[in-house]
């Protein structure tokens, strides 16, 4: 596979066995957002057996380890998350989830287990490193509004000079590396809309106000935000999730609910997508003697990239793997709250490829059946390591 250039490689290869074991055994015992109590003692437990680390509880599901070296120097946060999602595992290896009707189907168990195993690599070279490494086991990635914003709140990254992070990806081959420099991951909004007509019987449709054909027309002229009244040159998503309404067959529903989510990376189109929404909600609703309500909450902002930051990581990655690995990465409309992070310094946030059709490994992230390639790991590993010494140089 990859011709791994690096001195650090028998680093890498000695903890290679630990951070397999690590991940399976996060696998096996995953827990929901805000309540990885385990998985947190687990991380403690393993990061107090290197030695050398200064070890803290910011929130009660997160553990934070501070690494000094013996050279002043910048400090650099180093994140991986540790929450599963709440979906029954349909895999059938031998390490599946003992937790029922929880799983680890985004890989945040192998984002853990390579923390650790960076952290074990790093804590042995205290005299090599200058300044800080600050490794942050995040809880909470899930479940908006986020573990990473109460960790910036409970003050983990005062002092913190730049931030990495980085996601194994299912939709990269394993053995490649994707980075970039700017708007990397979109801003996951959700919306939430009632409309309120008139209910009665379906053979009288005179005498409603049938909410379910207004609302339908509300979700049509939705995609008008994306069509006809965003610069097409602009990426954005409106996707109507839920269609709540009725009872019955012959029964028309006084209300309709509508629920569903508005994403970019443009910060303008962020705060003009409420207004625009509820201008048409209002149009549609009025035309029809119908009313509504409607909400919008903000979720994680978009995960933009810091040039510099992007540009010494993909140096080192360079360096470490060879151009055959380091590809440029695809920007996804998915949402990560890395970026609560990259509001208190610059940052980068890389994808690490997990996926392998020839071993089957081909499922989306938070499907019942995602997996990673565990030949991943290690090279998350290097990736860190590597990035490490070159940022903090
Ligand atoms: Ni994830």
């Amino acid at each position: 596979m990859t011709v791994v250039k690096h001195h650090f490689a028998e680093d890498v290869a000695s903890i290679q066995e630990d951070v397999v074991r690590w991940r399976r055994y996060l696998h096996t015992h995953p827990e929901l957002s805000f309540q990885e109590e385990k998985t947190a003692q687990f991380v403690y437990d393993t990061l107090q057996s290197f030695g050398n680390l200064e070890l803290s509880r910011p929130t009660k599901t997160s553990v934070v380890a501070r690494l000094v070296g013996k050279h002043s120097g910048p400090v650099l946060a180093v994140r991986a998350d540790m929450d599963a999602l709440p979906i029954r595992e349909e895999n059938e290896f031998d390490f599946v989830s003992q937790n029922p009707g929880v799983m680890h189907a985004c890989g945040h168990d192998g984002h853990t287990s390579m923390l650790l195993g960076t952290a074990k690599i790093l804590s042995r070279l205290a005299d090599e490193i200058n300044g800080e490494v600050r490794f942050l086991f995040q809880h909470a990635e899930e479940l908006f509004p986020g573990g990473a914003q109460e960790l910036v709140d409970a003050g983990v990254m005062n002092g913190v000079d730049m931030v990495i992070g980085a996601h194994l990806w299912a939709s990269l081959e394993v053995g490649k590396i994707a980075v970039k420099a700017g708007a990397m991951m979109a801003s996951p909004d959700t919306f939430h809309i009632v409309v309120q007509g008139r209910g009665g019987h379906a053979a009288q449709p005179h005498l409603t106000v049938d909410s379910i054909a207004v609302a339908a027309q509300v979700v049509t002229n939705l995609q008008h935000m994306v069509s006809r009244d965003t610069d097409p040159l602009d990426s954005l998503v409106v996707s109507v999730t839920e269609f709540i309404a009725g009872t019955a067959d012959n029964v028309i529903p006084g209300s309709a609910e509508l629920v569903g989510t508005f994403r970019t990376f443009n910060a303008d189109l962020r705060r003009t997508a409420p207004i625009l929404m509820e201008r048409i909600v209002k149009g549609i609703t009025e035309a029809h003697g119908a009313t509504y309500t409607f909400s919008y909450q903000n979720g994680y902002r978009p995960v933009v990239n810091d040039e510099r930051v992007t540009e010494l990581l993909r140096e080192s990655l360079l360096e470490t793997f060879g151009a055959e690995v380091v590809v440029d990465a695809v920007p996804t409309m998915g949402g990560e709250d890395f970026s609560a992070y990259q509001t208190q310094a610059p940052g980068s946030f890389f994808f690490i490829g997990a996926g392998n059709s020839a071993k089957n490994i081909i499922y989306p992230h938070h499907h019942a059946r995602f997996t990673v390639d565990e030949d991943a790991l290690p090279m998350g590993v290097q990736a860190f390591v590597n990035g490490i010494f070159k940022l903090l140089k």
